[in-house]
């Protein structure tokens, strides 16, 4: 599996557990993958704490954020994407290892961990049952003065529709806007730092393609 990715492969169906653990048995951790670019740019300047990694897949943003010295719980709902992460983390970097606890969890049922994270961050993750009820939950799990980054599949703008990434529009439901996003935040509470749109070169295969993400970044009010 190509991590940036394959999904246009995939027809209209549930994105459940099973779904996931398909997805990810056999595969080999996303070894050289690089962590999402976007997070990079925004979390670069954040003080190191305790970060939850919402859908954290096969590691590379938990990895990264560990390097950097967060504490990071690594959730999600398929255990073969964890132990893939596992495995590869220790190899790459035992130090930042120890610095991960890799968790199966359902997001949409709760937050691991207890909650008062200094971040929460989530890349890509579109699970079944609606976005505003699981990005509320990932909000609620963010301590005073810590952090919400979520990086989505856009699905605003010209780029908006399925034709460019899905046969049959089954993967409308896994785009989502900035917007809607911080739709879900009360403005008392926090303040939206970023919330746009971002274009960005991948490789896949030995093509290049563009891919459009929604990119979030709020803090809660302390
Ligand atoms: C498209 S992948 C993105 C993985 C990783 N964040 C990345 O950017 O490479 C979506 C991830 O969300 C996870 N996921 C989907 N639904 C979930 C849920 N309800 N609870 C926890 N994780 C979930 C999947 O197992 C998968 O690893």
């Amino acid at each position: 599996m190509t991590r940036e990715r394959d999904e246009g492969e995939h027809m209209a169906q549930d994105f459940d557990r099973d779904y996931w653990e398909d997805r990810y048995r056999g595969h080999a951790g996303g070894h050289g993958v690089p962590p999402n670019p976007h997070l990079v740019a925004e979390a670069s300047d954040l003080e190191p704490g305790r970060a939850l990694d919402a859908g954290a897949g096969t590691g590379a943003e938990a990895r990264w954020l560990a390097g950097r010295g967060w504490r990071v719980t690594a959730a999600d709902i398929s255990q073969a994407a964890l132990d893939a992460a596992r495995e590869r983390t220790a190899d790459l970097d035992p130090q930042a290892a120890g610095r991960i606890a890799w968790v199966r969890a359902d997001l949409t049922e709760g937050i691991p961990g207890g909650g008062g994270y200094d971040l929460v961050c989530s890349h890509y993750a579109h699970p079944t049952g609606g976005y505003a009820a699981f990005f509320g939950l990932l909000a609620s799990a963010v301590a005073p003065g810590g952090t919400l980054f979520v990086v989505g599949h856009d699905h605003t703008g010209p780029h908006g529709h399925a034709g460019s990434h899905g046969h049959d529009g089954s993967l409308e439901h896994a785009r989502v806007g900035a917007a809607e996003v911080a739709a879900v935040l009360d403005p008392g509470a926090w303040e939206v730092l970023v919330s746009e749109s971002r274009s960005r070169e991948v490789e896949r295969g030995g093509h290049r393609s563009v891919l459009h993400d929604a990119v979030l970044r709020a803090r809660r009010r302390a």
